[in-house]
């Protein structure tokens, strides 16, 4: 079972020079919580946002980079239908896919969960959210984040799961 895992702001800011445009702690702790002890795809350029395999978590990785240039541990996948594969391995766990754009446009028919956080500010960016036709999913959770001294923008998680 495939979840996506992201936060975007209000213009669909998702990234700026290779990392988050934004401070919020709350949301760091958001995604830590719902992804520990899950697997977790990323895309080369996310996968290095991270600065090291994440944690207590698999971390899974796209990209056309040899196996042998990532830390033990690491698995890499070169093409969607290697990780595809892979995926049905484990039809009972969620894998979290955590971005970036190529990699949420190219897994979106497969996927049965999102997590959306949603923050009410706009930033400015080079990489934006993909369209996703929410039509096609239903609101299972929302839940307004923190704002305090450390967490300055009004944020909601969302949680949407896809329509039978
Ligand atoms: N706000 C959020 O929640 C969030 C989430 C994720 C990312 N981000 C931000 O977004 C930016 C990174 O995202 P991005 O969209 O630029 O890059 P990305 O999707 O993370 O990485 C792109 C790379 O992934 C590999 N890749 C993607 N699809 C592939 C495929 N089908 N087969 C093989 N390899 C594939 C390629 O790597 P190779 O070139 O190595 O082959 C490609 O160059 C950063 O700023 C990050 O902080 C934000």
């Amino acid at each position: 079972m495939l979840a996506y895992i992201w936060a975007e702001a209000s213009n669909h800011v998702i990234g700026q020079n290779g990392k988050l445009p934004w401070h919020l702690p709350d949301d760091m702790q958001f995604f830590k919580d719902q992804t520990i002890n899950h697997q977790i795809l990323a895309g080369k350029r996310t996968y290095d946002s991270f600065g090291r395999p994440l944690p207590k978590r698999k971390n899974l990785v796209l990209t056309h980079f040899p196996q042998s240039d990532f830390p033990a541990g690491v698995k890499v996948f070169k093409t969607i239908d290697e990780f595809l594969q892979y995926a049905k391995g484990y039809p009972n766990e969620v894998i979290f896919v955590v971005g970036g754009t190529s990699v949420f446009k190219e897994l979106l028919p497969y996927v049965d969960y999102l997590y959306r956080t949603s923050i009410n500010h706009e930033f400015n960016g080079d990489v934006r959210m993909i369209d996703i036709d929410y039509s096609q999913f239903e609101l299972e959770q929302q839940v307004p984040g923190k704002v305090d001294k450390n967490n300055v923008y009004p944020h909601t998680f969302d949680v949407f799961k896809r329509k039978k």
